[in-house]
């Protein structure tokens, strides 16, 4: 059968683009279009939908088809100090250095999943400097990996970077190979929904983790986030991508290279 028989031409995928965005603000048009076309028809070929216009009426009146839509389109795999030698950067130079200039730091997680990354920074903090009042921001687009980051269990394999002691000192095994964030970790974080692309961000932010969030994201969709980023954070903040992510442009927006995955806005800019 073509695409124009099965209701999955060019013009049929625009028109889909355009009633997600109506009735989620989800903007497609700003992902990769090959990479998201291959992953919604492979989604409606499982669940036996020829069109797009039919599977927008089966969107709408489905949340449990709506949710699997979300996350199939979001892919949410997350561990523990994932990439762990840049974690070590972090705890033994960045964050040292921001702790130097400020007490309480203000620290945003973006496209945090469910929530692996805030916790370890959470762990982070808890170590470097467990007098200050610091404040992490979760965020994600997806409600239903928010609302597993908020339950806060995880299994072994996810937890395979936390070092024994680690593992003892800030989690409760469950049996099975499962481990419960302990609650004084829990308390330095907040959980909001939060869409990248659509939504306006925080000011004079210390640190903005983004790690492998955007690759499914535009050339433009980047550009504009990574600028948003810079105003988001205060001078001398610092932003931290997946190591596979660097910013081309970043002279372009303002930023300094500090090391790896690591960029800071200038002090007085
Ligand atoms: C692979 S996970 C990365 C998790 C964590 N940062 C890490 O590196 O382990 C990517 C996350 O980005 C989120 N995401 C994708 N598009 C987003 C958007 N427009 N706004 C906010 N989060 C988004 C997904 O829902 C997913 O949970």
């Amino acid at each position: 059968m073509t695409q124009a028989m099965r209701g999955r031409t060019d013009q049929d995928y625009e028109k889909f683009i355009a009633d997600i965005l109506q009735m989620t603000g989800l903007d497609l048009s700003n992902y990769k279009e090959k990479q998201m076309r291959r992953r919604i028809n492979g989604l409606m070929d499982l669940l036996g939908i020829q069109s797009y216009a039919e599977y927008v009426q089966v969107l709408k009146n489905d949340p449990a088809k709506y949710d699997q839509f979300v996350k199939r389109l979001t892919i949410n795999v997350s561990e523990f100090f994932r990439n762990p030698e840049r974690w070590q950067v972090l705890e033994t130079r960045f964050i040292p250095m921001l702790l130097a200039e400020k007490p309480d730091l203000r620290l945003w997680s973006a496209g945090c999943s469910n929530g692996p990354e805030p916790y370890s920074l959470a762990i982070l903090m808890l170590e470097l400097a467990p007098q200050g009042n610091h404040q992490i921001l979760a965020t994600d687009v997806d409600k239903v990996v928010l609302a597993q980051a908020q339950q806060g269990e995880y299994t072994i394999q996810q937890l395979r970077h936390v070092s024994p002691p680690r593992l003892a000192k800030y989690f409760t095994p469950l049996g099975n190979d499962r481990y419960a964030v302990k609650p004084e970790v829990k308390r330095l974080i907040k959980f909001r929904r939060h869409n990248l692309l659509t939504d306006p961000f925080e000011k004079d932010l210390d640190l903005i983790l983004c790690r492998n969030v955007v690759i499914y994201f535009t050339e433009e969709a980047k550009h504009i986030l990574y600028q948003k980023f810079f105003a988001a954070l205060r001078p001398g903040g610092m932003l931290m991508v997946g190591g596979t992510e660097p910013l081309l442009r970043y002279k372009e927006y303002g930023f300094i290279a500090l090391d790896t995955a690591f960029y800071q806005r200038p002090e007085g800019r």
